[in-house]
Parts: structure tokens; sequence; C-alpha cells
């Protein structure tokens, strides 16, 4: 089976192509980002328009590197959400109509279980049943994904996502947008021990998380250092240290307690925090200790991507999944 897939759920348009025999035939990845930095943030009207210049550009590139014709697909994949409603429309609006062109199935994907399988393109991925910790710009869940499309929640952000909270406190520190990869970049030449930030909602048992209370506190130690524009190279470094050893504990706490609860011996991790080296350091260490093994997404597949939701596709069209003709997006669409 040979499946398309589009992304553009965000700032990302994505296109690839998966087959279920012969893995990934090709890909190719516009980021945005450049365009939405002046900003500080997703501008979301540009961002449709921007997908509206790249994707068919995109899918004929993919399409003649991977060596495929229409004729040689079964399906074409797009994320119907969540998401911006106005970026989704353009991916959903587009495979739609190349599918019914085509002759072929369309199949809507969950951006979330898109990042969820993110990991089974990797050689030696992981089967169900697992646990997942899924850590993006717009979520931080667990869940307990027992087979494909049978996902039981274990807990969520109350606030912002870990991603966002990685965003904002970059941004608190001039860092740009997305500060996320600048935050750890810093942290790297940080002091340890210097400051010590609350690993939040770790005192009460549950596995629900909070980030919000985080980035007050780092805030708070930024303006008792006499606000930003006081701060030496040094004092960013170690706060931004600070603050990602903090949010990774936190996570990593959750983690240890998840798979106590449900006694699964198999943990994925993914979205785009999943690349984070000090997340992945702590949680390997943390869960050797536990027999657990765990998986992650290639580090070009933890941000948005389209192999992801060519993969999750596939999955999906041979599990019989097919989209009715309207084209239908969920910007808001629970896992
Ligand atoms: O999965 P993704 O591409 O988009 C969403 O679905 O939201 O995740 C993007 C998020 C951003 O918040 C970005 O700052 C964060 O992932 N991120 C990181 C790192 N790389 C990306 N956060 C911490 N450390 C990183 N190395
Ligand atoms: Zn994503």
């Amino acid at each position: 089976m040979r499946v398309l897939g589009i992304e553009s759920s965000c700032d990302e348009t994505g296109v690839a192509i998966f087959d279920t025999e012969q893995g990934l035939l090709g890909q190719a990845l516009y980021s945005q980002i450049d365009m939405h930095a002046a900003y500080g943030g997703v501008v979301p009207e540009l961002a449709s328009r921007d997908h509206v210049r790249r994707l068919l550009p995109l899918v004929r590139q993919v399409m003649s590197e991977a060596g495929t014709t229409p004729e040689q697909l079964d399906g074409v994949a797009f994320t119907a959400g969540p998401g911006l409603a106005g970026a989704l429309l353009v991916g959903a609006g587009v495979g739609r109509s190349l599918a019914y062109g085509w002759g072929l199935p369309a199949v809507p994907v969950h951006h979330m279980e898109g990042h969820l399988l993110a990991p089974m393109l990797e050689e030696d991925g992981p089967d169900f049943p697992f646990v997942a910790l899924l850590v993006s710009g717009g979520h931080s869940l667990l869940l307990e994904a027992r087979a494909l499309g049978d996902y039981a929640p274990l807990g969520e952000s109350v606030d912002d996502a870990a991603g966002e909270a990685f965003d904002k406190v970059a941004k608190m520190m001039g860092l740009g947008y997305p500060g996320g990869p600048r935050l750890a970049k810093l942290a790297e030449s940080g002091t340890a021990g210097r400051f010590r930030f609350p690993r939040p909602m770790t005192d009460r048992p549950g596995l629900d998380m909070s980030f919000s209370g985080l980035k007050t506190f780092t805030l708070n130690t930024i303006n008792d250092l006499g606000g930003v524009a006081a701060l030496s190279d040094q004092d960013r470094c170690d706060i931004a240290l600070a603050f990602q050893e903090a949010a990774v504990d936190t996570l990593v706490i959750k983690c240890r307690r998840a798979m106590e609860q449900t006694g699964a011996k198999r943990l994925v991790v993914a979205g785009g925090v999943s690349a984070n080296v000090m997340l992945r350091e702590r949680l390997d260490a943390a869960m050797a200790k536990k027999g657990v093994r765990v998986f992650y997404p290639g580090l070009a597949y933890c941000t948005d991507n389209g192999a992801m939701i060519a993969y999750a596709g596939a999955l999906r069209l041979a599990g019989g999944e097919r989209s009715g003709l309207p084209i239908a997006v969920r910007p808001r669409w629970p896992l």
C-alpha cells in the first residue's frame, strides 16, 4: 500500500510518500518559521496563504523524487486536525481534491496520532501496546496506546503545553520564535545548581501536568536579577538550564509514575519536545532502571512532518478508513 501524506496544521508544509513494503519513498518539508519570526509567533492567516503557495509544488517534487505516479498510489492522507482552521483547510482541500481527481480514497489523519506513530518509522520501532508521552507546541499528554485508534488518556497539561512553555520562556529572554531549540542550546552552557526551579504538580499523585507556573517562576527570577536587559550571557544560560531541568524532571517523574501505574514496559516519546537532548538522556536513565525501553522518532520526525501523516494514513487506510466527499477539518479534535 502506497500513500501520499500531507501535513499543514500549523507552520510547516510537509509532504511524503510512504509504502508499507518499501518504507519512506520520498518527502519534503517547507518551514514557515522565518516568515513568522518577525511577528514573534505564528500568524494564522499568513500560514494559510503560505501553505497555498507551497503545497502543490511540494507534492509534485515528492512524487517525482519518489518516482511515483498517481496510478501507483493507493490513497491520499491529510492532517484533518487539530490545528489552525485555515491552515488545515489548505491541506484537506488539496488532499481531498487530488484523491478525487485521481480516483483514490482520501484519509483524514489526527495530527497527534501522526506524532504518536512517528517512532514506528524507525527501524526496530515500537509495537502496541505502549505508554506514550506526547509533548509538542500545542499538547502535553500521557496516554496508554493499546492498538491503532485505541488510546486511553492517562494525564495532560492543565495549562500550557511543554513546548509552549519552552517557547514562552525563550521569548521572555528575547530568543525569538520558536525558542525551544534555542533555549536548549543556551542551557548547554548553564551552570548546574545556580538556580533551582519547582517541579510543578509532582508533590501530589496523578499524571496531569502544569507548566504555566514554571514560566511565571522564570519571569520572577529574571525580574529579581533586574529584568531581561540586565542579564549577563551567563545569567541567560543559567536560567535556561534551570528551566529546562525543571521541565524535563517534571516529565520524567510523570513518565515514571505512568509506567508504574500501567505496568507497561514500552514508552514512546514524540512531538517537538522529544528532540530535547536532556529529556532523552534523563528519561533513558530513569527508564533503564525500571527495565522500560524508550522509543523516540528520528530527530527529523520529532517536529511536524509529512512522513508521519503518510504513515498514519497508510495504517488507517489499511483498516478501511475513508474520508467522505466534503472537505472537512476539526481544529479541535481530542485524540
Ligand atoms: O510537534 P511540533 O513541531 O508542533 C506541534 O504540533 O505543536 O512541536 C513544536 C514544539 C515547539 O514548541 C518547539 O519549541 C518545541 O517543539 N521543540 C523543542 C525542541 N525542539 C522543538 N523544545 C525543547 N527542546 C528542543 N530541542
Ligand atoms: Zn505537531
